[in-house]
């Protein structure tokens, strides 16, 4: 039931990633009926994550299900979302192809609830798995296998009857498995994002194992994320998938990502004006890599199918910061140093030698490494040569005021 630990080799390596929420709750855009999330007159309102707006803001079944005949993205430019992606240095994509809603971005052969079914009418899918294949960026879905609020027989939020078992049963059979094998026989994903958190769910470790087996049966790259079952993943999963936005301090015994938002919504929220800076993403990315994990970072395109412009600006400004420090996270490994706080380190060994990247968050007089990976010392982007002193087996590196212009994460490279 297990992959070889190789097929998981491009994850490791991939360190950056782009997610995109995208489906029927992008037409409402976190706003229903005057009402806008999060909203606490409505017992279960205080969330800002629009894509959950249907149970959170009690939109009626009919209402949020006639979406359909209104999801008609015009502008969707899957060949432009993956530009950028590549752009900004990502080297997967993950959609959600069916998110909780029970909605699907593909033409389905098990249910009615998709895009065929939209005044668009055409497959989403198809041309973004080409645009990946075209840039060479590895492709995933999101797949709500447990949450299905449109089935009636799908998981509901924990506010709701518990499903009893026999009725998810049927919703498992019929639309949740046959999905799954759907999404790989028709698009041979390299990744499959399922989705749990710890909440009491119906993915006991019976049915994980089964959704395992069928994947496997299915394709043998295929990759498995651990919120198929997040309290209990198992053995059988390739990577682990931490909580949304959140940032281990330690390294893992598995690859792993972090999910995370640029506003603080996954869908398009027209009123979530939160939006993280580009540095302080960066950052993030920076903390996964020296621990060994990845940063796969979402964009919420709007319902027509553009993704919004303070989105679009942040992909670029990181793209263009990696474009000079990228040899610094890309084709690392963690350089596993006990560093003060704000100060990351990576490790690169070839042939020629071996370099030690070091990230500096915010300024300072002097950084400290063991003197056996500090032969010499350089600012990444510029090549200015920095002093060093050898002190009791340790080398101090000076950092010079010059170094720090701006916010932006300042790398040196030393070599040894
Ligand atoms: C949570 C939310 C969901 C979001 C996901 C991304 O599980 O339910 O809306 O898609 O996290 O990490």
């Amino acid at each position: 039931m297990k992959l070889p630990p190789e097929k998981a080799e491009w994850f490791k390596d991939a360190k950056f990633g782009m997610f995109i929420h995208w489906g029927l709750y992008s037409i409402l855009e976190g706003t229903y009926n005057g009402h806008t999330m999060p909203d606490t007159t409505f017992p279960q309102g205080n969330s800002w994550y629009a894509e959950w707006i249907k149970p959170r803001l009690e939109v009626p079944d009919d209402y949020y299900n006639g979406l359909i005949n209104e999801f008609n993205p015009v502008n969707y430019d899957p060949d432009s979302w993956v530009r950028e992606a590549k752009n900004a240095g990502m080297k997967y994509l993950v959609i959600t192809a069916k998110h909780h809603d029970g909605f699907a971005l593909w033409d389905s052969e098990v249910s009615d609830f998709d895009v065929i079914n939209t005044p668009y009418g055409k497959d989403l899918l198809s041309p973004l798995v080409e645009a990946c294949k075209k840039y060479g960026l590895k492709y995933g879905f999101y797949y709500s296998h447990w949450q299905d609020w449109e089935d009636p027989d799908g998981a509901m939020p924990f506010w709701y009857p518990w499903r009893p078992d026999e009725d998810f049963e049927k919703y498992w059979q019929r639309k949740s498995l046959p999905q799954v094998r759907e999404l790989i026989e028709k698009f041979d994903p390299d990744l499959l994002w399922f989705d749990t958190w710890d909440w009491k769910t119906h993915i006991t470790p019976e049915r994980r194992d089964e959704l395992i087996r069928l994947v496997r049966s299915l394709s043998d790259k295929c990759l498995i994320n651990g919120r198929i079952c997040y309290e209990n993943p198992g053995d059988n999963i390739d990577f682990l998938e931490m909580h949304d936005n959140s940032y281990p301090k330690e390294m893992l015994s598995k690859p792993w990502q972090t999910p995370a938002t640029m506003q603080n919504s996954w869908a398009f929220h027209g009123k979530d004006f939160n939006w993280k800076p580009a540095t302080r993403m960066l950052r993030y990315l920076v903390n996964n890599t020296s621990m060994g994990g990845n940063y796969l970072l979402n964009v919420g395109p709007k319902a027509d199918g553009t993704i919004p412009a303070p989105a679009i600006r942040r992909l670029r400004e990181m793209g263009a910061w990696l474009e000079v420090n990228g040899e610094a996270v890309f084709g690392t490994s963690p350089a596993g140093l006990q560093m003060p706080e704000g100060v990351y380190a990576t490790l690169k060994e070839t042939q020629e030698g071996n370099s030690l990247y070091i990230f500096l968050t915010s300024p300072m007089a002097s950084v400290t490494v063991p003197a056996a990976l500090a032969g010499d010392c350089e600012v990444l982007e510029t090549g200015q040569p920095l002093e060093m002193s050898v002190v009791e087996g340790e080398t101090v590196i000076s950092l010079p005021e010059n170094l720090f212009k701006d916010d932006s994460i300042v790398v040196l490279k030393c070599r040894s």
